[in-house]
């Protein structure tokens, strides 16, 4: 979820209104605003997309100066007008991103002292606790402290106490909030991006913490009520293009847009033909100390964590753990202190509650911190030691394409930067692979020809209630990226497996109704991929080949394939081969007539655990 608010002489309704479209990653289930005219609260919510509020901005009264507003992905309760926030009780109206985890014994005590509810989310029990506590003494600021100590879990709250018509509160625990500074006006938001473009200061707010802001007055203080100083940040950020430049949809923009996003990586990433330490985020890091490394992150993020293991083992010769980032945090992972276990997360919007939280715990068993981010200032880039910021621009769609293979890239870098740091990459090495880096925005050009190829063989297969994807080596992650593509997009139930393990179980599924995605570069892995494919023929299986065209032992064994360049690099091929995944999956979903860049159910950042 999202949340965002404004204070100050401008239309706040259309400022709050314009934040929430910035804010929309996060969620797209329900969205509404609350504003303050003349002391009155109104208030608007509406299911479904942002434009559904849109369509009743009017109800909404114009001249309002004060307004706070939410986007939701739903938890508790299902996506309705009802569980919309704000979310309102006796002299109180709140927006709420987080999760409560003792909503239900406070529910009970509410309700058992005669309270009634509208929702069923576990944000309404927060209003009608503000509530309970500001009927006692009329004091916002110790009604929201007694009120939030009432409280178990994650909030980042955006609070509406009648009678203070011109003040916004705030507090946070576990999701993250930031305040705007602008001149006479000011914001709330979960991200900078909903104020960036006029607020160039922020404050970002820590656990514990508490705010109050009007058009001229931010104050802040903590859970005990003592008033903290001020602890502003400057933000130097452009918002980069999230137009759709005239294609169908962002994904299908994003998905052509590799080619430049690699030519920019290698621009950023090398410096004098050689690997930029700084840009890769090496320099912050204490090389030497490292003993092991382990990597966490969610979704597709984590693919391209299973992708790094596969090079920064052999390249630095240290052990590398993956794991997703909400099994990481409670499963007492093996961590090293005094910096000795490097922890590095991958998050595109470095804002993913489970990412965030692995961090924290890692940090306080005192690991190293580094991050592959694509966003500057998130709360992921916040709290690592390092970052490396990918430079793969904004990534709308909700299913990731450019910021996948920007991931691979960014990690395959990180670890040769790394090796060679620790003498394990000799310069000729450098030379070769920084070689093989400049031809391959080339060879990505070329995989985009798998496009033409992908649209004329779709209609064979689009209507199969289930895909299965393999690849051995570095093009195992790719299969399981190929199926994570479809089932979130198309709704085709898919899964992704090491080639040698279709054998020990899966095989069982094949028939001749089965499509099975059999990602097979001509590398090490070759003979053994083809007998893998030969083993689901032998089943009657329908095998559609990613690989080279020219290559005829493929062509043989398969009844499509989906033409792709061949490069020596296997990490270069990774990304190579994620382009017809990326194809496959993008046009089967057009043809079943899928919201392509805002599937149900899912958000682009998931902001609770
Ligand atoms: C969500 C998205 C996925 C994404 C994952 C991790 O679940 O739907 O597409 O891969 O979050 O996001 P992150 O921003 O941390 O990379």
């Amino acid at each position: 979820c999202g949340i965002v608010g404004y204070v100050g002489p401008r239309n706040a309704v259309q400022l709050v209104f314009d934040g929430l479209k910035k804010l929309e990653y996060r969620g797209y289930d329900s969205a509404g605003i609350a504003a303050i005219k003349n002391g009155q609260v109104y208030l608007e919510k509406e299911k479904g997309k942002l434009v559904n509020l849109g369509a009743k901005l009017d109800q909404l009264p114009s001249e309002s100066q004060l307004a706070v507003g939410h986007t939701r992905w739903a938890t508790h309760g299902g996506p309705s007008q009802v569980n919309a926030h704000p979310h309102q009780s006796e002299g109180v109206t709140i927006v709420h991103n987080g999760i409560i985890e003792n909503y239900d014994t406070l529910k009970s005590e509410l309700k058992a002292q005669g309270v009634e509810f509208n929702s069923d989310t576990d944000t309404e029990v927060i209003a009608h606790v503000l509530s309970q506590e500001y009927a006692k003494d009329s004091s916002p600021q110790k009604a929201l402290l007694r009120g939030i100590a009432r409280l178990n879990g994650a909030y980042a709250l955006g609070v509406l106490f009648s009678g203070q018509a011109d003040t916004i509160f705030l507090a946070k625990e576990g999701s993250p909030l930031v305040i705007g500074v602008g001149q006479d006006e000011n914001y709330f938001g979960s991200d900078i991006t909903t104020f960036a473009e006029v607020a160039k200061q922020a404050i970002f707010l820590n656990d514990g913490e508490c705010a109050s802001i009007s058009a001229k007055e931010v104050r802040l203080w903590d859970f005990s009520g003592a008033e903290l100083k001020h602890h502003y940040t400057s933000i130097n950020w452009t918002p980069g293009s999230a137009e759709k430049h005239g294609y169908r949809h962002y994904m299908l923009k994003e998905i052509h847009e590799q080619p430049s996003v690699i030519s920019h990586s290698i621009e950023h990433f090398l410096k004098d033909g050689k690997l930029n330490e700084e840009a890769l985020g090496i320099t912050k890091l204490d090389l030497d100390k490292i003993q092991d490394i382990n990597i966490v992150a969610c979704g597709t993020a984590f693919i391209a964590g299973l992708l790094g293991k596969y090079f920064i083992e052999p390249l630095t010769g240290l052990p590398v753990n993956v794991d997703l980032a909400s099994e990481f945090r409670y499963r007492n992972p093996h961590m090293l202190d005094e910096g000795r276990t490097l922890v590095i997360a991958v998050s595109q919007s470095g804002e993913t509650a489970d990412t965030l939280a692995s961090l924290k715990h890692a940090k306080e068993a005192g690991c190293q911190i580094f991050s592959v981010c694509n966003v500057e200032y998130s709360s992921i880039d916040r709290i690592s030691d390092s970052t490396l910021l990918m430079n793969a621009g904004p990534e709308i769609g909700v299913a990731s394409t450019k910021a996948f293979t920007s991931q691979i890239l960014c990690l395959y870098l990180w670890a040769n930067a790394f090796a060679k740091q620790i003498g394990k990459l000799s310069p000729e090495q450098e030379n070769q692979m920084t070689q093989e880096l400049h031809s391959l925005p080339v060879h990505i050009d070329l995989a985009m020809n798998s496009e033409d190829k992908v649209k004329t063989i779709i209609n064979d297969y689009y209507e199969s209630p289930n895909f299965l994807y393999i690849g051995r080596g570095p093009s195992y992650p790719i299969a399981l990226e190929g199926a994570l593509k479809l089932k979130e997009i198309s709704y085709i139930h898919a899964e992704g497996y090491a080639s040698g393990e279709l054998k020990h179980g899966p095989i069982a599924l094949v028939d001749r109704h089965m499509p099975i995605v059999a990602i097979a570069p001509q590398d090490e892995y070759h003979d053994k991929s083809i007998s893998n494919i030969e083993e689901v023929r032998a089943r009657e299986g329908m095998v559609i080949g990613i690989g080279h065209d020219k290559d005829d032992k493929l062509q043989a064994v398969c009844n499509d394939v989906i033409p792709c360049p061949q490069v020596n690099n296997p990490a270069f091929q990774a990304i190579l081969s994620s382009i017809p995944i990326q194809f496959l999956a993008y046009h089967i979903a057009v043809k079943r007539g899928t919201d392509v860049d805002q599937p149900r159910n899912l958000a682009k950042s998931v902001t609770v655990e």
